[in-house]
Formats: structure tokens, sequence, C-alpha cells
């Protein structure tokens, strides 16, 4: 615990400061801000860890990172270490990151390939399914292999975005599935198989995780703060935006018609009041993509996309994902909680897999606009986390026509947590 953590004890045990997360909750203002604890008292974070990222379904990372048998990443949810690995059969499978004989981790690094998964303390050995292969013959003759297998984490893909779940239950995620078969028939057009990582970025923010998420949930902010983003982006993320202008209405229907004869999927879609969500609007006049003057990130496009001006499609995953997939390379990004005070951002740049490095693609340039605008981000949350643990602070409001998106995820987040304390 650090100095800060300390500080914003604000309840005598964790019980009671669960009782109190479902109180605020349930008592909160719609439309303002959360109460102080919510955003840095330990034990609340203790409890969106538990109610939250302990349950439901989060973003993990792409399937074309793993794309041989063997072919491993690892993250941390918390105090979670877990392994995504390519099993056998070319399935993708989920295990807690965590030896069944003392426990140790088993993969230590970020990612890798094996043959087998073998744990570096006392190498009990398991297969790519997560059975136990071989732990020595010291475990005497009525040692039962068969009940000391890898602990399974739940794990579904779609349009190649793994998703995992950790609680024993599956997650009752209404429309999940859907929201899976939507992104199958979305992505499509990318041949996720035969992409490649490009570029990886992560990002520590000292900032608790729904300042993250919030920040990322608005606009209100990139005019202030975001000078490369907004070569290219164009504020509004919805045709229904009441301040969406005459000629970008025009722009989008000359260009959605363009997306339209061509098969690529653009129309908005919108699950479980926003949780998952998928919308591809255009970029300024003129951009193909988020570079810095809106020209090629990759001479290759993906998949069988043949028009550079497919805007951004926009795919939104609550509690822990945004991203932004464009006609020559696609963004994703990944937000995991460390403390009450810190996040994890990861941010990943994805191209053709037969495109060359230094050749059809600069990762300098590919990366440049969103490291900006990351840590213009990370700026603007750890100041917001500083005067939210000021005395003074108290809840302020939203505004519902530029921060309509903020108000969707503290729904779905308010929604949740008082579902998960509850059960
Ligand atoms: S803790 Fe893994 S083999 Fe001993
Ligand atoms: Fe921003």
């Amino acid at each position: 615990m650090n100095q800060n953590d300390l500080l914003n004890i604000t309840y005598g045990s964790y019980e009671s400061a669960r009782e109190e997360m479902d109180r605020l909750l349930k008592e909160r203002k719609r439309n303002y801000s959360l109460d102080r604890p919510l955003y840095n008292d330990p034990h609340m974070f203790r409890a969106d860890m538990e109610e939250i990222f302990q349950k439901e379904w989060l973003f993990a990372g792409m399937t074309s990172e793993i794309p041989n048998r063997g072919d491993y990443f690892t993250m941390e949810v918390g105090q979670n270490p877990v392994l995504i690995v390519r099993g056998p059969d070319g399935e993708v499978n989920a295990f807690h990151n965590t030896c069944r004989h003392r426990g140790s981790r088993i993969c230590l690094e970020h990612r890798g390939k094996v043959a087998n998964l073998v744990c570096p303390y006392h190498q009990w050995t398991y297969d790519l399914k997560g059975n136990l292969l071989f732990a020595g013959t010291e475990m005497g003759d009525e040692f039962d292999m068969k009940a000391h297998g890898l602990k399974k984490a739940h794990c579904k893909t779609g349009g190649g975005f793994i998703f995992v779940a950790l609680g024993k239950q599956e997650p009752e995620a209404k429309e999940f599935d859907e929201f899976l078969a939507t992104l199958d028939e979305y992505m499509e057009p990318y041949d996720v198989d035969n992409t490649k990582l490009a570029v990886e970025s992560n990002m520590y923010e000292k900032a608790n995780w729904k300042l993250v998420i919030e920040n990322n949930r608005e606009c209100y902010h990139c005019a202030g703060s975001h000078p490369e983003l907004l070569n290219t982006l164009q504020e509004w993320d919805d045709t229904n935006d009441p301040r969406a202008s005459e000629e970008f209405l025009a722009q989008y229907a000359r260009q959605s018609a363009e997306w339209e004869a061509e098969g690529i999927p653009h129309e908005h879609k919108w699950f479980d009041g926003g949780r998952n969500r998928i919308v591809r609007m255009p970029l300024k006049e003129g951009a193909e993509v988020m570079t810095i003057d809106g020209s090629q990130g990759c001479a290759k496009t993906m998949g069988r996309i043949k028009n550079r001006e497919l805007g951004s499609m926009r795919i939104l995953h609550l509690p822990n994902s945004w991203n932004h997939m464009q006609s020559d390379h696609f963004i994703v990004f990944r937000v995991l909680p460390i403390s009450a005070q810190e996040s994890l951002v990861t941010t990943k740049w994805f191209v053709h897999k037969d495109a060359v490095e230094g050749i059809d693609y600069d990762p300098a340039r590919l990366r440049q606009v969103w490291d900006a605008t990351n840590d213009q981000d990370r700026v603007l949350g750890e100041q917001n986390q500083l005067g939210i643990n000021s005395m003074a602070y108290q809840p302020g409001p939203y505004s519902e026509t530029f921060e309509f998106g903020v108000v969707n995820f503290m729904d779905w987040y308010s929604e949740t947590v008082q579902k998960n304390l509850n059960k």
C-alpha cells in the first residue's frame, strides 16, 4: 500500500466499505461524477476488482498475437496472473497462471512460445490444454495427476478479439454472444488472422481505472488537449449527435454509401445499454487514417480492404477497452487496474501480416499520434485524480451533450457493481 492509499482508507473494514459502496451507488445522482471513495479508497478498489474485474468479461488481446500452437501472452488482472495460449487444435485457451504444486507463476514472460507449460520452480509440466503431464516421481504412487490440471479461465473470441472472465461462473452478460457474432461480421474485412502486432506500448497512469475510462468516453476535452489527434478525428461518434454539423452529415452520407457498396459494415450497433458498441465514423475530410497528417500508416491495406477512406470503426467494451479500426492498421487499447490510484494502459498497433517494417510502415510514425494522445490523457487523468483527492472535491455534473458516453459508463458500472455485490 502506498502513502496515497493509506491516506484514503475511509472505512473501518472491507465489509463496511462494500455496504457503503452499495449505498453510494444507490443514492448517487445520475449524471454526476462519483463520490470520492469510489475513486480512491483501497477497500472500494478491492470491491471493484472482486465485483467487476474478477467477474465480468475483460478484453485480453487479439488472436493474431498468438497465431501458432504454443504461442502465449500473459496479463495481470489485479493479483491474478492470467495466461492466454494457443492450444493444439488451434483454439485459444485461458488459464490462471499459477502452478497447482505450490502456486508459482508458470509463464514469467509477457509473451513467448512453448511446447508445454513448465513451471520454473520444480518443473511440473502441463500441456497446452492445462493437463498435468509430469510431476516428477517424488509425488508418490497415489498422486492424482488428473486432479492437478491448471485452472481454466472462461475465454471467448469474436472478430479476433479475445475476452476472458476469471470467476468460477461464466458471467451472465446480456447480449454478449450477439456482440461477439457482430464482431465476427464487422471485423471480417480485416482478416485478423492475417495481421500482426507491429507496435505495443505500456503506460502507467496514476489514476483510478474509472477515470481512465471516463476520460476516454468523452471528447469534451479533445479541443483543449489533443492537437495531434484532432488532425484526423471528428469529435462526434454518432450521426444522432446533436452537435454534428451539416458538413459532417453530408460526408457521412457520401462515405457510408461507398462503404455500403464495398460491403464494409458500418451501421451503429449497441449492446447491453452501451456496454458494448461498434460504430464506424468518418475521419476528417481527406484523412485516411489516424497518422499525424492523415495519410497512410502502412502501404498494405488490411484484409480485403481497398478503400483507404474507411474512417475509424470504434469498438467499445466496458470495463476495459476501446479500439480504432482503420483501413491500413488498427489500434486496440486495454486498461488494467493496478491499485486505487494507478492503472496500466496498453496500446497495440496491428498491420497486415506481410507488411514489412521500414518499407511498408514506420513504427515511429504509426504510433506517433496515439503516443502523444495517451500521454496527454495520462496527465489529464492524473490531475483529475489529484483534484478528487482534495477535501473540497464533490461530485460534479456531466454535460449530457458532450459527456453522454461517461453517463453510459457510470450507469453500467453502477448497475453491475450493485448487482454483483448483492449476489
Ligand atoms: S510450484 Fe510449480 S512445480 Fe512447484
Ligand atoms: Fe483524450
